[in-house]
């Protein structure tokens, strides 16, 4: 097993990658008030009310109702962190992590040119990553750009019936607020004027967002329409030597929303795997 690595930079990115991550520590117990009911049978829905209730009432003597709930490492491995983890600021998984790693540190080697962006980032550690590594590089030139709507998904529209059926918007869990996105990033000592926040719904923000040229473009907005609007809007902005990330190919709407895509805009570049959900290309150079 290769030991840790040796250079003060490696070992920072290392470091904020596992933080990121919350994998330096075993998962406390979830406090059931975390639980998402959007899929639960009625008797297990009553259930958790009732426990939620509970621990309401607990919580007024500092005690609280939590579950063990430890993720199987080998499914965790390969990114099946659904619903999503309690603690950490990104839920994409080790290997997405690496990933992005290699995409960063390689545009950055190779010097190709442009910004980083990520469409979708929830709690925003993808993105606090991608900044982080810049600052291990003593990159002061390159912007990580962080959209999200800040309030969820949202509703699948008449006009994308690929997204029909979808109850992402109704899930409380995927909404995170922007100062909490933004805190996330002073924690870890990264908010600065290198990190620019495209807040609203990708329709809106992305066909007007001040960036001219993406080394690395991260999708993670789940749904056609999402994976669409991000697509149109930035995939022609990409760097000859850049990557395009598709975090959610394994859902079946995202993945469609990408076929069309390529194929619509003849797009050959060779599409490969990053885990049970994840792809990702390079423009060829
Ligand atoms: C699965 S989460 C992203 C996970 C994140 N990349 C991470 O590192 O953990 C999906 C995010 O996409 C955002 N989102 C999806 N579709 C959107 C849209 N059309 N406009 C704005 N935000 C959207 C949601 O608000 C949510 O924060």
């Amino acid at each position: 097993m290769a030991g840790p690595p040796e250079e003060p930079r490696d070992r920072y990115i290392e470091l904020i990658k596992g933080a990121l991550q919350f994998s330096l520590w075993p998962q406390p117990p979830r406090p059931v008030a975390s639980f998402e009911l959007l899929w639960a049978t009625p008797a297990r829905s009553l259930a958790l009310r009732l426990l939620r209730l509970a621990s309401r009432l607990l919580e007024t003597k500092g005690l609280l109702i939590a579950k063990d709930v430890r993720p199987d490492p080998e499914r965790l491995e390969q990114g099946e962190v659904w619903p999503w983890p309690n603690y950490g600021e990104t839920m994409i998984g080790p290997r997405r992590m690496d990933n992005l790693e290699h995409c960063v540190r390689s545009v950055i080697e190779e010097e190709v040119p442009g910004d980083l962006i990520e469409t979708g980032v929830w709690r925003g550690g993808a993105c606090i990553f991608m900044r982080a590594i810049l600052a291990a590089y003593g990159v002061s030139d390159r912007t990580v750009f962080v959209a999200d709507s800040f309030e969820g998904l949202p509703p699948p529209s008449p006009d994308t019936p690929e997204d029909d059926g979808s109850r992402f918007h109704e899930m409380k869990g995927l909404r995170i607020d922007l100062e909490s996105v933004k805190e996330n990033f002073r924690k870890y000592g990264l908010l600065d004027d290198q990190v620019v926040f495209l807040r609203g719904w990708f329709s809106d923000t992305l066909p007007v967002a001040p960036i001219e040229k993406i080394a690395v473009l991260r999708l993670d907005g789940d749904m056609y329409s999402s994976t669409m609007d991000s697509l149109e809007n930035l995939h022609p902005k990409v760097s000859p030597g850049g990557f395009v990330i598709i975090d959610d190919y394994c859902l079946e709407p995202c993945r469609a929303a990408v076929t069309d895509y390529r194929k619509r805009h003849e797009i050959e570049d060779e599409m490969v795997r990053i885990d049970e959900a994840a792809v990702f290309w390079r423009r060829a150079a």
